[in-house]
């Protein structure tokens, strides 16, 4: 099937590229497939077509979805969400991008987490807690076949690319996780945090630190809502008066509309992160560690020099427009009306391609071990 990009969103679309063609700078074409570790690649072709058909969004079916999505706090009903997960593959290799592969510990310290045999005795075992596509689950599965591998998501998972060492259990983390507790070695929690509201976070991540084994690892990535300009000046949401020349991003306004804040995030989320585990009894304190990533979105960083800055921008622009397209039966929900959702995605369209202005967000991993046993 061909694919007019224009019918499914004029001029507004970023171009359709899949990673490889990010990285070399090329556009898509039909020979256009690259693997992604064990899914094929969220080549944007096919990521149109998907968005075209079943998953596609109307207005009418709009309430509906966001109605359902508010049961857990996602953005995205939990039907809706299969729909998402070209998306989430893209963030995936943003991901991989900033941390030069799946876990922001070097290779050699996952290794030596995930050797089977002694000291666990057992089989290695990892939990992915929002797992989404399972792209990350997948990639962790295939590098470590005698690891067991669990996915943990509200929302439910479809593959055809079952793998032995991997299953899948659908739940919701805000009904708790005794189910899991002191089990795993490795404990995956990325960009799940975020859609957990904040009252909710440090419950959640004592919860996360209660699966693990005794000197088993937490990862905790995400997002830290922050958009700064191209000289490091921390931007605020726009407002609705705005002159033109006002520093306010609409990138961060329409995240505060999606996750109704009132007035966006008050705290940064790794320093949120860090604290509950430094008050964390089962927390080693002196294995805490942290690392922020800046992502250029829809610039290449320019003289910030920022690794694969390129493809992080082209790749973030992606992932932001598409993004507001999912986000769009929610704020239909919220009473937004068609003309001003037009409105901001103009607004963003222009902000993700860097026309009004170069942003750079930020991103972060924390990461820490549980106490050993005496
Ligand atoms: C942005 S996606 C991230 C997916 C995956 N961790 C990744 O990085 O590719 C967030 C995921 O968290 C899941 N999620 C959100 N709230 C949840 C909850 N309360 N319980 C379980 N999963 C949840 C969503 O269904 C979604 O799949």
């Amino acid at each position: 099937m061909t694919i007019s990009l224009e019918i499914v969103h004029p001029r507004r679309r970023p171009p359709m590229i899949c990673r490889g063609c990010v990285i070399e700078g090329k556009l898509p074409g039909s020979a256009c497939r690259t693997e992604f570790g064990s899914a094929v690649a969220p080549c944007l072709y096919h990521f149109v077509d998907s968005r075209m058909s079943e998953h596609s969004t109307t207005s009418n079916q709009g309430s509906q979805l966001a109605k359902e999505s508010e049961s857990d706090g996602y953005f995205i009903s939990a039907e809706g969400r299969k729909g998402d997960h070209d998306r989430l593959n893209i963030q995936h290799q943003m991901w991989n991008l900033l941390m030069n592969g799946p876990c922001p510990i070097s290779d050699v310290e996952l290794d030596d987490l995930l050797k089977p045999g002694p000291p666990n005795d057992s089989v290695p075992t990892v939990l992915d807690i929002g797992s989404g596509s399972g792209i990350w689950s997948f990639e962790i599965a295939r590098a470590y076949p005698h690891a067991k591998v669990t996915g943990f998501d509200v929302a439910p998972f479809h593959s055809t690319n079952a793998l032995d060492n991997f299953s899948f259990i659908q739940g919701n983390l805000l009904d708790g996780l005794q189910q899991f507790y002191d089990q795993f070695d490795l404990v995956h929690i990325r960009t799940v945090l975020l859609h957990i509201k904040s009252d909710k976070q440090s419950w959640a991540i004592e919860e996360f630190i209660r699966c693990l084994r005794p000197g088993g690892l937490i990862i905790l990535s995400d997002w830290d809502e922050i958009f700064l300009d191209e000289f490091g000046q921390r931007l605020p949401a726009a407002r609705d008066d705005d002159k033109p020349e006002a520093q306010g991003t609409w990138m961060l306004r329409i995240f505060n509309e999606m996750f109704a804040r009132e007035d966006g995030p008050e705290s940064v989320m790794r320093f949120r992160v860090r604290d509950a585990l430094l008050d964390n009894k089962r927390i080693d304190k002196e294995t805490i560690k942290a690392v922020v990533y800046r992502m250029p979105v829809g610039w290449d960083g320019g003289n910030l020099n920022i690794e694969n800055g390129d493809a992080l921008g082209r790749l973030s622009r992606i992932d932001l427009m598409d993004g507001f397209e999912k986000a769009k039966p929610l704020l239909r929900m919220r009473g937004i009306s068609e003309e001003v959702i037009r409105q901001w995605e103009q607004h963003s369209d222009d902000e993700t391609s860097a026309r009004s202005r170069r942003a750079v967000t930020r991103l972060h991993s924390t990461w820490a071990r549980a106490l050993k046993l005496e």
